[in-house]
């Protein structure tokens, strides 16, 4: 399938993203600063809509040598998206599961020109 347009990089939030349908194809795109990167709408665990979920940085908790916890820290450079099903989370970046990296999004080739942003869907067959 050619490159298909889904919209003015000047038109998405930043981090921001848009879920499109193309051709029965639901793909979330999302951007981060600069940065493009788009794949399935389905989650890996069971299929859900993982693109249309919450995008929050990745948090930790700060756990003290007695095992309390100072709290959660927030990355600065680590942002994902959250299914809405379950609350796997997937580094935008990678698309990938932050403790297990098998488990990830199916990417899909995304690229800018001339200030428009084009997805390319594989052909289904
Ligand atoms: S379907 Fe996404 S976390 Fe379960």
């Amino acid at each position: 399938m050619p490159d298909v347009i889904v919209g003015k990089a000047a038109d998405f939030a930043d981090p921001g993203r848009k879920v499109v349908d193309i051709s029965g194809t639901e793909i979330g795109v999302f951007r981060l600063g600069d940065e493009f990167y788009a794949y399935h709408n389905i989650c890996p665990h069971l299929d859900g809509p993982a693109c249309q979920g919450k995008i929050l940085p990745l948090a930790t908790e700060a756990v003290c040598e007695d095992k309390s916890s100072t709290g959660r820290i927030y990355s600065k450079t680590q942002t994902n998206i959250i299914c809405p099903w379950h609350g796997f989370e997937f580094d935008i970046r990678t698309g990938r599961h932050p403790t297990d990296g098998n488990v990830r999004l199916r990417p899909v080739p995304v690229s800018v020109r001339d200030g428009d942003v084009y997805v390319n869907v594989p052909v289904r067959n």
